[in-house]
């Protein structure tokens, strides 16, 4: 498997693959990768003739300078894991901060039609500045036909379709359905990091997100809302930070329910200091 440090060497072998005709797939991760990683490799790998794997923890999306320290780097593993997958047909992208940054390691500010003030970005300032910055710097190396990405991070996904729209980036994006362990705590390279107590209250989120649904068949989002914050407050090891249930195009939250309109429940919720986050769609 080829292994690309620098954008110029990586540059340089997707020209002679597209000389030869063949499409590209590109999986943007920040490394650390787990089988939702690895199904969006797989679909890439169905569509397209080389998938391009970048790996790289991008450190103009990082509110938080701790998390951004403790961010897993899993390289070795990564690749690894990749191999079992395809030796020929994967090329990882493994960047360091110079190559993508230079000098100036800054994001560029971006409007995504108000997308980027919801959720996410009005908990973790900057945030879309960084992802919108990484990403289009990326498709402008990588070039990709196709790139996908998962639906845990929906805003993001939402929010990447919106900077290739603006920036006529020709790229197909697609997402992916989320990944999600047994007991159906969403899939994130985060949750190596929880301990062990935290790590067994964790599929609480996603019960609860499950339960929204119901609810939200016969309530009104205000009351599935409260009913969400009370069952938060009886679990001691969980903080909920929000539980926000809006309309899939706009991500604004939904005061008035229409049956034209397409729902999804959004939650962050902080586990010791580790922040996850979560969705589901609601019809
Ligand atoms: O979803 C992620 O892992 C990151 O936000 C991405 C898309 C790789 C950009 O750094």
């Amino acid at each position: 498997m080829k292994t690309f440090h620098n954008k110029s060497e990586l540059t340089h072998h997707i020209d002679e693959l597209k000389a030869e005709g063949k499409s590209i797939g590109f999986v943007p991760t920040m490394g650390a990768l787990h089988n939702g990683h690895l199904s969006l490799v797989e679909n890439g790998l169905n569509d397209n003739d080389f998938v391009v794997v970048s790996i790289f923890v991008n450190p103009t999306q990082f509110d938080n300078q701790e998390d951004l320290i403790k961010y897993p780097r899993t390289l070795d593993a990564d690749v690894s894991l990749l191999k079992i997958i395809s030796e020929h047909e994967i090329l990882v992208y493994a960047p360091t901060v110079n190559d993508i940054y230079g000098d100036n390691v800054q994001s560029q500010s971006f409007k995504f039609d108000g997308l980027e003030n919801e959720m996410e970005g009005a908990f973790r300032e900057g945030h879309f500045d960084g992802v919108g910055t990484i990403v289009k710097r990326l498709f402008e190396i990588v070039r990709p036909d196709k790139a996908y990405f998962g639906e845990k991070d929906f805003q993001q996904l939402q929010i990447v379709k919106k900077l290739v729209e603006l920036y006529h980036i020709p790229v197909e994006v697609i997402g992916c359905s989320i990944h999600r362990e047994k007991d159906g705590l969403a899939m994130s390279s985060r949750n190596t990091r929880l301990t062990e107590a935290h790590r067994a209250v964790a599929p609480f989120i996603y019960k609860i997100l499950k339960s929204a649904k119901t609810e939200f068949g016969t309530k009104s989002a205000k009351k599935v809302t409260e009913w969400v914050e009370k069952q938060f407050k009886k679990q001691s090891l969980l903080e909920l930070e929000y539980f926000i249930i809006a309309d899939i195009e706009t991500l604004k939250p939904v005061k008035r329910k229409s049956t034209k309109k397409t729902y999804r429940a959004f939650i962050a919720v902080y586990a010791g200091d580790i922040r996850l986050i979560d969705n589901i769609a609601l019809n």
